[in-house]
């Protein structure tokens, strides 16, 4: 059983696991927090369990829907930490609007993020590394954003594929401001 959020030091958060290798690094250091793993590709939901079963993880939630449903529903702060690893890239700009990392979903997160507490986006898209530049200054009263290595942090397998197609990594953390 998962029990209270308030049996948790802490609520992190991962948005678009894909196959879940990020969520397991998540886990494995964070034993007392609650791991909030959203994904709606079933073959991905699939190696989360996996993973889960294989190493015994009790203090995994998968969210099996559009993360949108779930943060448009909470007025307040839940999360200490989120994660967005290689967003889908809509590299078309005709397809720009339904990128999910927008100024209207930034302010989204803001509200269910604890002050101090830190959103980690990262893309292999140059050109969405430039719209996330452009976006996270519309909200210097809500978040301090700067670039930062990806070090440290495991490869997802969209991140190993941007690489071996020699695409750079573009990382942001976005540190929440009190409201
Ligand atoms: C490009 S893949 C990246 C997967 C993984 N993070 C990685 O780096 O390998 C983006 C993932 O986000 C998921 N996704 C897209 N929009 C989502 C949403 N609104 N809610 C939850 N998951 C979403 C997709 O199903 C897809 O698996």
């Amino acid at each position: 059983m998962l029990g209270l959020v308030s049996d948790y030091k802490k609520v992190i958060l991962e948005i678009g696991f894909g196959n879940g290798e990020n969520t397991a690094f998540l886990a494995t250091k964070n034993p007392d927090a609650l791991i909030v793993a959203s994904e709606v590709y079933k073959s991905g939901i699939g190696s989360l369990l996996a993973s889960i079963d294989k190493n015994s993880f009790r203090h995994i939630k998968i969210f099996d829907d559009d993360i949108r449903e779930l943060l448009l529903n909470l007025s307040e702060p839940l999360f200490h930490e989120i994660y967005i690893i290689c967003p889908d890239p809509w590299p078309k700009a005709r397809h720009h609007k339904r990128r999910l990392v927008n100024k209207v979903f930034l302010e989204n997160l803001h509200t269910v993020m604890y002050p101090g507490g830190t959103i980690y986006i990262s893309t292999d898209w140059e050109n969405y590394a430039e719209f996330i530049e452009e976006e996270t200054p519309k909200l210097k009263d809500e978040f301090m954003a700067k670039k930062i290595s990806n070090d440290g942090m495991p490869i997802t397998r969209f991140q190993a594929r941007a690489m071996r197609e020699g695409r750079e990594i573009y990382t942001y953390l976005l540190t929440t401001l009190k409201k």
